[in-house]
């Protein structure tokens, strides 16, 4: 009975299944064996913190440790996560889709076949020690694929901060597609993550965001194309094991992309509680296609660590600033007037004059000429026309930009001028004569905004326009000093010309054009100050701080909005490159009226600037506007190089408060605001002043004052007292500001 129901089954099988389906096919590759690694562990080490990846037996890395050094970190070689210890469990350097991989991953790879899968193992790792830089090189590899990926980190020794990106070779025969490209992935583990992060829009960039982080994912994500910081920022805090941010103690982790462009952060909490932080290009709309032997370099994602809270790891990320991430470090830049809300496009050369001898009047020390001065045909008369036509404006300057620049060199001030050569107005010789330069969806509606359109910067004829932009406009005086480099609208409707059926490259080759122009103008003209502007702080990211000296951080000059502003700018990025300027009341963009003190005390803690027609001041007010722009050159070495301490923030209380203190400790400048009313009381806020050596007696000195708020104006007090609860200036009134000088005797 068994054998005839086993003779039919048989026959069944042989009647409805043809032979080769019966068969294993041929074709069929055997598993290929995953190579067996000697498990080790490599040190990424700073002179106060360690990143520590591991290496497993089956070749998997991992991340398994982030924080303060550890003195025996080949320990970490036992330590197991629980029961997933195969590829795709447990926390991974640079998880890929394939494997057990369920989570979020850095690196996603579609191949010519079809398939996704990357299994990434060890393949060796070295160390190469360069001074204060220290770069560890990790090689993975894909065991069946031959995809190749380099872990790159580099350690900054003294500024406890770690670089890290990656550079992915197609090892293999035939193309792939890059589907996910992540900088890097970082794993941590702690009870609580809080995430400090930034929110905004024009005019309102920097906002702080805060919020404890629960399971599954945040994402952080600009898909803007360029101005892409104007509504988020590619960087953050997470403070562990509190729901509180605290400035002061704490572990915090801080990271910061180098990118302009389309980014994406996401921080994915899985069920083990471990926090996966993945940051890089956005991959909307970009997948990148490798050939057989070509590789991609991700750019660089910054990271700290701090046991300070949220004041150490601004301070370490400020410092790695000053000393390698922004072009100019933290070199003087000059006290400058610039004519942009001052005169708007409505000038003549005898009104820019007038602006220069007021400027050297009050003791500014280089003078901005804005928008306007350009445009024949197309006379850039407003923000219709006029873009793309870089050519001088004969009717509003007819004795040329050399004659303005040795004017204001005359007069002893350095001459900048503002360009913005990415952008066309459809009123303009240039998009008659290049419409194939411009993006736009064929077939589509090609949106303006600001009445204007983008050009291509992936086609590197536009490239070498752009290039040529800069060129030129520097070509028109040997004085030009300094150049404002604006860039005013997003992308939308994508599509190049020159990218024909591979669109898919446009954001990421944009941002790559760009980069390619600004290391040609650097090799052309290294010590031109570049200022990075974009509709105000819309491309306000390490990437752009590579090339440029400072940015514009907001087109909004309101004082009192510019204490959000620059609380949550200072976060990320040093005081030396956050342009901050003195403009009109009522203010052009509030409506707001402050007083010229309170003003002058806001823009002081950044690069300090004006932005109005002096002309319209009284001249008690430039007297006081001298005394004040005389008083910041005494102490703007401190906003530049020292180590900012947040007092009181504008989040939490009726002050914002804040110092830089000198690194030997022996000077420090003290800004302090009054937000809102509290009470009568004489001593209505103690700040405790930060950073100073307890044992010092400092002279404080308020400064731009006739009526000191202080009682101890002029005398001398210790860093104990002056840390300990001592220091209490009458600030009662809400707009009301003062700044102290310390001075260690
Ligand atoms: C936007 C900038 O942020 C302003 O400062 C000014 O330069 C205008 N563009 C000029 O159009």
């Amino acid at each position: 009975m068994i054998k005839n129901i086993c003779l039919a089954a048989v026959a069944f099988m042989l009647a409805f299944f043809p032979a080769d389906a019966r068969r294993t096919p041929k074709t069929a590759p055997a598993p290929v064996v995953k190579p067996e690694v000697s498990p080790c562990i490599i040190p990424v080490e700073t002179d106060g913190t360690q990143l520590l990846l591991a290496a497993d037996r089956e070749g998997t890395l991992r991340i398994v440790h982030y924080g303060a050094k550890v003195a025996d970190p080949d320990s970490f070689l036992g330590y197991r996560f629980g029961m997933g210890i195969r590829y795709g469990e447990g926390p991974m350097a640079y998880p890929t889709a394939g494997g057990l991989e369920h989570g979020q991953t850095a690196l996603h790879v579609k191949y010519a076949d079809g398939t996704h899968n990357t299994e990434l193992c060890y393949v060796s790792h070295g160390k190469k020690l360069d001074g204060n830089v220290c770069e560890t090189s990790v090689l993975l590899k894909d065991y069946v694929t031959n995809l190749e990926v380099k872990l790159i980190y580099t350690a900054y020794l003294k500024e406890d901060v770690i670089q890290a990106r990656a550079e992915i070779l197609n090892g293999g025969k035939s193309v792939l597609e890059l589907l996910e490209y992540a900088s890097s992935c970082l794993d941590l583990l702690s009870d609580k993550y809080l995430l400090t992060h930034f929110h905004g829009d024009w005019a309102y960039e920097m906002q702080v965001d805060r919020e404890l982080l629960t399971h599954d994912t945040k994402v952080i994500e600009s898909r803007r194309g360029v101005q892409t910081t104007s509504h988020k920022n590619p960087s953050f805090l997470l403070s562990l094991s509190t729901s509180e941010f605290r400035e002061d103690e704490g572990e915090v982790v801080a990271g910061a992309l180098e990118w302009s462009g389309n980014f994406r952060l996401s921080f994915q909490q899985d069920e083990s509680g471990h926090l996966r932080v993945l940051s890089g290009i956005s991959p909307y709309a970009s997948a990148w296609k490798l050939k057989a032997g070509e590789s991609f370099v991700t750019p660089a994602m910054l990271y700290t660590w701090s046991d300070k809270g949220g004041g150490g790891a601004s301070r370490n990320l400020h410092r790695w600033a000053r000393n390698y991430g922004v072009y100019g470090g933290a070199k003087i830049k000059p006290t400058l007037l610039n004519s942009w809300e001052g005169a708007y496009f409505s000038f003549t050369t005898e009104t820019l004059l007038r602006m220069i001898d007021d400027a050297a009047a009050m003791g500014l020390e280089m003078f901005v000429l804005d928008d306007g001065w350009f445009g024949n045909e197309f006379p850039r008369d407003n923000d219709r026309a006029g873009l793309g036509d870089w050519d001088l404006n004969r009717s509003k300057i007819p004795e040329g930009i050399d004659y303005l620049a040795s004017y204001a060199h005359s007069k002893g001030l350095k001459f900048g001028i503002w360009i913005e050569p990415e952008m066309v107005n459809p009123a303009s010789v240039l998009a008659r004569e290049h419409p194939e330069w411009i993006v736009k969806a064929p077939g589509r509606e090609n949106y303006q905004i600001r009445n204007q359109w983008i050009l291509d910067l992936s086609n590197p004829k536009v490239q070498d326009f752009v290039f040529g932009v800069f060129d030129r406009t520097m070509s028109q005086s040997p004085s030009i000093d300094y150049v404002k480099w604006d860039c005013n609208r997003s992308v939308a409707s994508f599509g190049s010309d020159f990218l024909g059926a591979d669109q898919d490259r446009f954001y990421v080759s944009y941002i790559q054009g760009l980069y390619k122009v600004m290391e040609r103008v650097r090799q052309k003209y290294p010590d031109t100050l570049i200022q990075c502007c974009s509709g105000g702080g819309s491309r306000v990211d390490y990437g752009s701080l590579a090339w440029c000296d400072e940015f514009w951080t907001s087109d909004n000059t309101d004082a009192v909005s510019r204490i959000r502003i620059q609380y949550g700018s200072s976060l990320i990025y040093p005081a030396c490159v956050m342009a901050s300027h003195v403009s009109a009341v009522p203010n052009h963009q509030t409506g707001d009226v402050t007083s010229l003190k309170f003003r002058f005390d806001m823009a002081c803690a950044g690069r300090l600037g004006m932005e109005l027609q002096p002309r319209n001041m009284s001249a008690d007010e430039r007297a006081f506007a001298a005394r004040c722009i005389e008083s910041y050159k005494q102490f703007r070495d401190l906003v530049y190089t020292g180590d900012l301490y947040r007092l009181a923030s504008p989040y939490d209380g009726d002050y914002y408060a804040l110092m830089y203190v000198s690194e030997d400790r022996s000077r420090a400048v003290v800004f302090t605001y009054c937000l809102r009313y509290r009470n009568r009381s004489q001593a209505t806020h103690t700040f405790r002043l930060k950073g100073l050596d307890p044992d010092r007696l400092y002279k404080v000195t308020e400064l731009n004052a006739d009526a000191p708020c202080w009682r101890g104006d002029g005398q001398c007090f210790s860093g104990s007292f002056l840390e300990g609860g001592g220091f209490n200036p009458e600030l009662l009134k809400p707009r009301s500001s003062a700044v102290f000088l310390l001075e260690a005797r």
